[in-house]
């Protein structure tokens, strides 16, 4: 849950993307501390609809993201995974979540602890039907022994024309197990849309002032200008193109854009019908992969 997101408006924009068809949307316990979580169950519950959930279990250390060498059992012992399922399930107001994911993730932690028994039983006992984890920012392969494992269903993971680090090793491992892969932060937290000029504010609290201080967002406009004259496209068309650079990836299951308001949803959901960019402008975005981490 960001900071100035009013609950009035983020429930007309769910319902108008519930309306459009979209068929999946991913929360957390720790959005607003299970806020969020109450909004997108009364809003799936109040439409009938089919849309499936995916939520996320946070750590019990409560450090984003996961450091290395902290032991699973002070972050995910079996006990929290299934006690915060049980506060999701209630909050959430249904009786089975479509996807749990662990909201972080430390790779040694793959064959030690006992988050694996969490998992089964809430399986067993039809609480869950899916698990997943969910990626550190900008460390895809920080996941690659889970994935080799087989034992999640799915991943949660940066990718956007900037970060493109998942394609080299993560994907094609996903694709080998079949493993499903929801791409995040599609529009680099707005970076991507063409909307954040070296003038743009932020509330006061948000988080954007960090993601882009100093110098970053002349930074941003300047790449994202560059990536739509490459392609010969005005610059309004960047959120839709930064979406379908995602979806042309065969490893990409879904895609989670952030979208707090009506306008957006609609021009988001335009891109529903699942297609990507022609295989030339996906070889000229190549170009404009950009390692860094705004997050730290
Ligand atoms: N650790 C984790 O597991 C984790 C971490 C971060 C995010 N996530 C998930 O990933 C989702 C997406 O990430 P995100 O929201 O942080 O980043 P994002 O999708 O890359 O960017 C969202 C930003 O783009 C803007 N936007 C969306 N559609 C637009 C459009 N058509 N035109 C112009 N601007 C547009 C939004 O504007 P407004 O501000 O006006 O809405 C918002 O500022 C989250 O909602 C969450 O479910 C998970």
């Amino acid at each position: 849950m960001w900071v100035g997101a009013r609950d009035e408006e983020s429930a007309r924009a769910l319902h108008r993307a519930i309306d459009l068809g979209i068929d999946f949307v991913d929360t957390a316990l720790a959005y607003g501390d299970g806020h969020s979580e109450r909004l997108v169950g009364r809003g799936i519950l109040s439409r009938k609809c089919g849309v499936r959930v995916a939520t996320k279990v946070p750590p019990l250390n409560q450090e984003w993201p996961a450091r290395r060498g902290v032991p699973v059992e002070d972050v995910f012992p079996a006990n929290h995974i299934v006690a915060c399922a049980e506060r999701s399930l209630r909050n959430l107001g249904f009786s089975s979540i479509d996807l749990l994911q662990l909201h972080v993730w430390q790779d040694d932690w793959t064959d030690r602890g006992d988050w694996r028994d969490a998992v089964e039983r809430l399986k067993r006992e039809g609480k869950i039907r899916l698990f997943g984890i969910s990626i550190n920012d900008h460390e895809p392969e920080n996941a690659l022994r889970i994935v080799a494992t087989g034992i999640v269903d799915t991943v949660q993971v940066i990718y956007n024309i900037f970060d493109q680090s998942p394609e080299d090793r993560l994907f094609p491992e996903c694709l080998k197990r079949g493993v499903g892969v929801i791409a995040r932060v599609p529009l680099d937290e707005g970076g991507l849309t063409g909307r954040v000029t070296p003038e743009a504010t932020f509330p006061r609290g948000d988080f954007r002032n960090e993601y882009f201080a100093g110098d970053r967002k002349r930074e941003v406009f300047e790449r994202v200008t560059k990536i739509a004259a490459d392609l010969d496209v005005p610059l309004e068309r960047m959120p839709q193109i930064a979406l379908r650079f995602v979806l042309s990836h065969p490893a990409v299951s879904t895609v989670i854009p952030g979208m707090r308001c009506v306008a957006n949803v609609e021009a988001n959901v335009a891109v529903g019908d699942g297609r990507g960019l022609p295989a030339e402008a996906v070889a000229k975005l190549r170009a404009h992969r950009w390692a860094r981490n705004f997050y730290s």
